[in-house]
């Protein structure tokens, strides 16, 4: 029963239209929006906020009104979102608000739906990005240091803030001006920063504050992870639970800016999921406690598409977990349990705004929050902690039934109408099915690099892979020429010398002759990658080639932007006559991206530039292989994905778009932990598909389709079956 309907019962129909208008959410000319200290006071009415993050580059504009629509039918009275600067602002000055990155689309979908908006601004935004969020070309602004008391990041990032406030506001989209926007976040996250680096981090907190605040948006801005955020901003918090959290004023609400609903994926790591029933728990705990703002990160995660993930080593799914898949289907039951803890909530809603919680012992570990206004509405939250026993406790005239580690919600203070342990509907999960349709491939050898090749540079001693790079491809060749003497004793004894490759990372695929004789790869806790191993030498010159691959730039950490990637040395070889070489300082010859990346072999005008071949080669999984073929799409509506489970590690394009990294990177046997939901959650509970690959579906948006002759094309680095890749389709 839709609760809305149930109030104008018996009330003319007119009337209640009217009533609609008057209540709906839409500022329509305008709305002021300020706080105090028990909520966000939108039309001066204190108001209890469910939000939920979908990030609009991590889908694409036709699957935006749909997952807008489903968030809102979930009972979301919002939506948050970051602003993604490096996908604004490739180059200085150069903007782009196209496709994807069209937030002025977005945000516009979002008042069209009557929700309001959350805009984090940042332009720090963590969110497993690419950089943060940071352009890259930042990082070589003469004297800059990130996310500190400095002039030229400073200065860098108040352009790109007043930016789009400034487009913002042209387009009407604050709900001062009658637009959805009733909160804005400046920084994110930078109290653990701040923490660290002392006195610059006060003095630029303070100066990001005082900027934001100047832009006279006429909404509240938060900062979240921010104990010290000057006023009037509100510090807010961000975590699996945050019932314990206390703004640092008296006169701010209680805001929640991350409920995670899950975690994120790292390449080579088990799954991580969160049970919906704890998520219910640790929001209706939030409520209990006083708390009036809720943000779930993520309602809807997506997917990190073309070389948008960060870390390094997250997955190209950025799933989450997430109440709606990275699809874009209701993930069930947990979907469906929130959206009747939503309504649970907004039935107790009146009493919420109006009463500070009373709270009752109803036993050794349990409690129940009552809310009574003096006006005679009540709402009671009844809470069982223990996380292994049901226990009845006696309430009012009552009893009630409280599993473990769940909250009751009586909006009357009488009738329990949601338990957060008892999901009602166990819904359907979404499943991946085959389309049959045989793929027919073709395949083009990207030749391994020289010294000797013309389109190299050569330089003293080893250089840092994004300063060559600007990130604009994840490869970058290492080259130069070992020259061995007819003399050296084992070419006699066979006792081959040792390499030994130090990288800062992400990933090394050594050549030696033309030859692959070893991978080395880095993780997200570690980076770093050494390589030793017997190589195989012939007398003269023998070239040695190391590619070296990024696997996104990092996201977060103190000063993330000084992290270096690549082979950085040292580079020796071990068990020569003289001893060992010491290649580190040699000249090195350089060449930026593959050939086939020069070439466009991943466009649709560049593909059929070169000869490719067809049948028996294709069974020899060699590395370093470009392949493609055509497909028609999966007919129907149904999301389409590639099970990639046969390949190695490369890149996937479709007619030209990037779908992203592949990598079916198997997790470790063991890894996961088992998973009871009643109990305190971390990241690190909760893991699925141990043994399995961290991803083998990659999601083929259908906008980017064709009814026939899609273009698939595959980059493998390692070498893969691509006679083992299919279509499939996402059904629920
Ligand atoms: C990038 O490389 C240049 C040339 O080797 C060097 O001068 C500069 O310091 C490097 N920049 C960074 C930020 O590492």
């Amino acid at each position: 029963m839709d609760p809305g309907a149930n109030a104008f019962r018996g009330i003319p129909l007119a009337v209640a239209a009217a009533f609609v208008v008057l209540f709906s959410l839409a500022c329509s000319v305008s709305c002021s929006v300020s706080y105090d200290r028990k909520a966000v006071i939108i039309d001066g009415r204190r108001r209890i906020l469910v939000s939920g993050s979908v990030h609009y580059p991590r889908s694409t504009p036709e699957m935006w009104p749909d997952l807008i629509q489903k968030a809102k039918d979930g009972g979301l009275d919002a939506i948050q979102t970051y602003v993604f600067w490096n996908g604004h602002e490739p180059s200085p000055g150069q903007y782009y608000f196209e496709d994807r990155y069209d937030l002025v689309k977005f945000i516009k979908l979002i008042q069209e739906a009557g929700l309001y908006v959350h805009l984090r601004i940042g332009p720090y935004i963590c969110a497993e990005w690419n950089f943060g969020g940071f352009p890259v070309w930042l990082k070589y602004v003469p004297g800059i240091e990130f996310r500190t008391d400095n002039e030229p990041f400073k200065s860098a990032m108040q352009g790109f803030v007043e930016k789009i406030v400034s487009m913002m506001k042209e387009e009407k989209l604050f709900a001062s001006q009658g637009g959805p926007i009733i909160l804005s976040q400046i920084e994110n996250e930078f109290g653990p920063v701040e923490w660290e680096i002392g006195a610059p981090g006060q003095a630029y907190t303070k100066w990001a504050a005082n900027m934001a605040v100047g832009l006279g948006t006429d909404v509240p801005w938060v900062m979240c992870k921010q104990d010290d955020a000057p006023d009037p901003v509100i510090n807010t918090c961000n975590g699996f639970y945050c019932e314990g959290f206390t703004p640092n004023k008296k006169y701010k609400p209680k805001m929640w800016t991350e409920a995670w609903t899950g975690w994120f994926t790292e390449f080579g790591g088990a799954v991580p999921y969160r049970p919906a029933e704890d998520l219910a728990f640790s929001v209706a705990r939030f409520i209990q406690a006083g708390g009036s703002f809720v943000n779930y990160y993520m309602y809807h995660g997506g997917t990190n598409f073309g070389r948008t993930a960060g870390g390094p080593f997250i997955t190209t799914s950025y799933d989450y977990d997430a109440p709606i898949d990275e699809y874009g289907l209701a993930r069930e039951p947990k979907w469906s349990h929130l959206r009747d803890l939503h309504r649970a909530i907004k039935k107790s809603e009146p009493a919420l705004i109006s009463a500070d919680p009373t709270v009752n012992s109803l036993g050794s570990n349990q409690e129940g929050h009552v809310f009574k206004s003096t006006t005679g509405t009540c709402a009671a939250f009844l809470a069982n902690y223990d996380t292994e026993y049901s226990v009845e406790v006696t309430f009012g005239n009552g009893k009630y039934n409280l599993p473990p580690w769940s909250i009751s919600i009586l909006p009357d203070c009488k009738t329990e109408v949601f338990n957060t342990a008892k999901p009602a509907a166990k819904g359907t999960q979404a499943q991946m099915t085959p389309v049959s349709e045989a793929l027919s491939w073709q395949s083009y050898n990207e030749e391994t690099a020289s010294a000797s090749d013309d389109d190299t540079t050569t330089l003293d001693g080893l250089v840092e892979q994004v300063n060559i790079t600007r990130d604009t491809t994840d490869y970058l060749w290492y080259l130069t020429d070992m020259t061995i003497s007819p003399n050296e004793a084992f070419l006699k004894t066979g006792e081959y010398p040792v390499l030994n490759v130090w990288s800062a990372g992400h990933a090394l695929h050594i050549f030696v002759n033309g030859e692959l004789i070893g991978s080395a790869f880095g993780g997200l806790e570690n980076p770093k990658i050494s390589f030793s191993n017997q190589v195989k030498l012939r007398a003269g010159i023998n070239k040695l080639a190391l590619l070296s691959v990024s696997v996104g730039l990092p996201n977060v950490g103190v000063h993330f932007e000084t992290w270096n990637t690549g082979v950085l040395g040292p580079v020796s070889l071990k068990g020569l006559n003289s001893g060992t070489w010491d290649m580190s300082s040699w000249k090195w010859s350089y060449k930026v991206g593959l050939k086939g990346e020069t070439q466009g072999l991943n466009t649709v005008s560049g593909s059929s530039t070169v000869e490719w071949i067809e049948g028996s080669l294709l069974a020899q999984k060699p590395p370093l292989t470009w392949y493609k073929t055509t497909f028609s799409a999966p007919s129907g509506n149904d999301p389409v994905a590639l099970d990639m489970g046969s390949m190695g590690k490369g890149q996937i394009w479709i007619n030209g778009q990037s779908i992203g990294r592949h990598w079916p990177a198997y997790s470790a046997q063991g890894s996961c932990n088992s998973c009871s939901y009643a109990g305190t959650f971390n990241e690190n509970k909760c893991r699925s598909n141990c043994g399995q690959p961290s991803q083998r579906w990659y999601h083929v948006p259908r906008a980017w389709l064709k009814p026939t002759e899609n273009l698939l094309v595959v980059f493998e680095e390692m070498g893969g079956d691509p006679t083992g890749i299919s279509l499939v389709t996402r059904t629920a």
